[in-house]
């Protein structure tokens, strides 16, 4: 894992670069929607999670692979209304405005377009640490023996996440962006939305079906909404 500097110094040097070839592929490259087969964005792939016939955005194309190099704190390269699914999975907790991520996303979805994410469980997490099971909690990226420790590392993952992933709040986060939040909670390996997300689901390697470790939830822009 790089430490926390290196990954500063990366996204300071490297920044100019992929803003502005985030800005080429908006204007050169990218769907404009409506073509019959769906235009799916898959944020953060990292090194194994590449998905094939979806749109891969990472700021890491040294050990990942991706279609588009980008800043995904930067707007999303894409149109209004031009995307009809968006996935990522352990990656929103490293953006410092989730707000404005969400509002990213429902701005490029079409009406009707889905948002599944998901990230390091806050909630389980809580209930774990005042049930002080620490054998629910790992020892990646560092060991501790007590169970505020183990909490910290799986929360603040060596202070590599900015936030805490839990229902409400991202229920709040999405509502504000424009999503309906009905019905947003999803079990491990379950969808609501096979068409769109059912080749996720090979890639997502959770199997705590008991108190998942990962927290998903899916977003649905109306499908009566206009433009964002
Ligand atoms: C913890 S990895 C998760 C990888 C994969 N989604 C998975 O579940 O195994 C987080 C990924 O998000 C990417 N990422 C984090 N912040 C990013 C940013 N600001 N812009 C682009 N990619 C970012 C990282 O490069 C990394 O590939």
């Amino acid at each position: 894992m790089l430490s926390r500097t290196a990954k500063q110094t990366f996204f300071a040097l490297a920044g100019p670069a992929m803003r502005v070839n985030g800005w080429i592929y908006k204007s050169l490259r990218a769907p404009h929607g409506g073509g019959g087969v769906p235009v799916r964005v898959h944020l953060g792939p990292g090194q194994r999670a590449y998905l094939d016939g979806w749109i891969n955005i990472d700021a890491n194309m040294v050990t990942g692979k991706c279609d588009v190099w980008a800043d995904l704190r930067n707007p999303l390269p894409f149109g209004d209304g031009t995307v009809d699914a968006v996935y990522s999975h352990h990656m929103i907790e490293h953006l410092p405005d989730l707000e404005g991520h969400f509002k990213e996303v429902h701005r490029v979805l079409a009406p009707g377009g889905v948002y599944r994410a998901g990230g390091p469980n806050g909630d389980s997490a809580i209930r774990k640490f005042t049930e002080g099971d620490n054998d629910w909690f790992s020892d990646w990226p560092d060991a501790y023996d007590s169970t505020g420790g183990r909490f910290v590392n799986f929360v603040l993952c060596r202070n590599e996440h900015l936030t805490i992933l839990t229902q409400s709040f991202l229920e709040e986060i999405a509502g504000r962006a424009g999503f309906s939040t009905m019905d947003t909670m999803m079990p491990v390996k379950q969808t609501g939305h096979p068409d769109l997300f059912g080749d996720c689901l090979a890639k997502e390697y959770e199997t705590d079906y008991e108190t998942p470790r990962t927290l998903i939830m899916e977003f649905q822009k109306s499908p009566g909404a206009g433009p964002s």
